[in-house]
């Protein structure tokens, strides 16, 4: 009884400690709260891109666009194991799901589909974050509580929305992820690349421009003081950096400028359908290539199209289809893209910036293996400082 009494009292007193301590962490916005990025002691950080997993019910749930032989034994849990497997590969330092993580319009239970869909994520322990796409709201959550109930899960960096621009901003999903030089280096403190995830919406609710969603004026606006107020830090003491740490770009539905290539004249990659954006061009491109720090942008929504081109000195790059359960092309695998950004190891600051993609085939298959960008004297940065 004695010992139980104590218990209780201990109980209370290491609540009421932790309570306490919220109360002096409450002012710091959450995100110091969970882990910073950084990269690592080989002077990379890879991100491994998963584009379209069309998720539904698991088990039950078949796969769409595979060969004869291959629809009686094929479910979402293929997709479960490509991502696993793709995972044990390439041991990704950050996970980043491009939208239609869930296929709503078969969902049964969306929290039970969005758990399975990211488990092997979350097994892996490595951070990961996740964006919407036009799929994912289909079922009985609003995209607000979708983004809600995907920051509660272990491991993972995303947010509903930036807590500065929470009260203008268009969508839910939109953050900024800073990666730190590498540990014991210069630039151990400061962010040496920049990650922006946005909501590109579902479908437009505006009279006359029907169709698909478009990254609003208001993202645009978040976008750029964000990039504006990142500059300042880097070309601040201590160690200021010349110029703009490179950026990274990661939403759902493609900008028409994607519309600029096909098989033949983008960079690697091939296209096999039309590009699905916005009937009208909200202008992120222009704000993008105006900023100049986004080397380049990374989309999913066609799952088809693999490709990446260059256009006015920034990439525009499909991820390519991953799931099962969406559609795909029979015999033309699906498959997931990685960017590893390289570190000079001299200064610490980001040289290069590398892709590929991994095909769910036998040996996992490396494809199309290209640079994005280098901070070469001749390379984009320079010519536009
Ligand atoms: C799906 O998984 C099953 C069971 O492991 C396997 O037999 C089948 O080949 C997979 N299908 C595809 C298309 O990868
Ligand atoms: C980085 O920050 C840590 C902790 O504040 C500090 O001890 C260290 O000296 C800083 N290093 C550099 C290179 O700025
Ligand atoms: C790529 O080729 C297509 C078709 O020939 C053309 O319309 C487009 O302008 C080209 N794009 C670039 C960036 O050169
Ligand atoms: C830049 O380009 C010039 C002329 O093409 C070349 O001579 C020089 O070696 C290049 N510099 C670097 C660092 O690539």
């Amino acid at each position: 009884m004695a010992d139980k009494t104590r218990g209780t009292t201990l109980f209370v007193f290491f609540r009421f400690s932790a309570f306490l301590f919220c109360l002096l962490l409450a002012p710091v916005p959450t995100s110091s709260h969970r882990p910073k990025l950084r990269f690592g002691l080989n002077g990379e950080f890879k991100i491994l891109q998963v584009a379209d997993m069309h998720f539904a019910n698991g088990a039950t749930t078949r796969c769409l666009d595979v060969l004869p032989p291959q629809k009686a034994h094929c479910s979402d849990l293929n997709t479960t194991v490509f991502m696993s497997r793709v995972i044990a590969a390439e041991k990704p330092d950050l996970i980043v799901f491009t939208g239609d993580n869930i296929f709503g319009f078969d969902v049964k239970d969306p929290v039970k589909s969005m758990n399975a869909a990211f488990a092997p994520a979350i097994a892996s322990k490595i951070p990961w974050v996740a964006i919407l796409g036009n799929h994912d709201q289909e079922s009985t959550l609003t995209r607000q509580e979708l983004m809600k109930h995907i920051v509660k899960l272990p491991n993972t960096l995303s947010q509903v929305n930036p807590p500065e621009a929470a009260h203008y901003i268009d969508g839910f999903g939109n953050y900024n992820l800073q990666i730190r030089g590498a540990a014991e280096s210069s630039l151990q403190n400061k962010s040496v690349l920049n990650l922006y995830f946005l909501d590109s919406g579902d479908y437009s609710s505006v009279p006359y421009m029907e169709g698909y969603d478009w990254v609003k004026t208001s993202q645009q606006f978040w976008f750029e003081r964000t990039s504006k107020r990142l500059q300042r830090v880097y070309n601040a003491e201590p160690n200021p950096q010349q110029g703009t740490a490179p950026g990274l770009a990661y939403f759902h539905i493609p900008l028409p400028e994607f519309w600029s290539f096909d098989s033949k004249n983008a960079t690697k990659g091939v296209r096999q359908e039309g590009t699905y954006s916005a009937s009208t061009n909200s202008g992120f491109f222009t704000t993008l290539v105006t900023r100049g720090d986004v080397k380049s942008v990374f989309v999913g929504h066609d799952h088809v199209n693999d490709f990446c081109g260059k256009l006015k000195g920034l990439n525009l790059c499909y991820g390519g289809g991953f799931g099962y359960h969406a559609y795909g092309k029979a015999g033309w695998e699906r498959r997931a893209r990685v960017v590893v950004a390289e570190l000079n190891k001299k200064k610490g600051d980001v040289k290069a910036i590398r892709t590929w993609k991994r095909l769910d085939d036998q040996h996992l298959s490396v494809i199309d293996a290209q640079v994005l960008w280098t901070s070469s004297v001749n390379g984009s940065v320079a010519s536009r400082l």
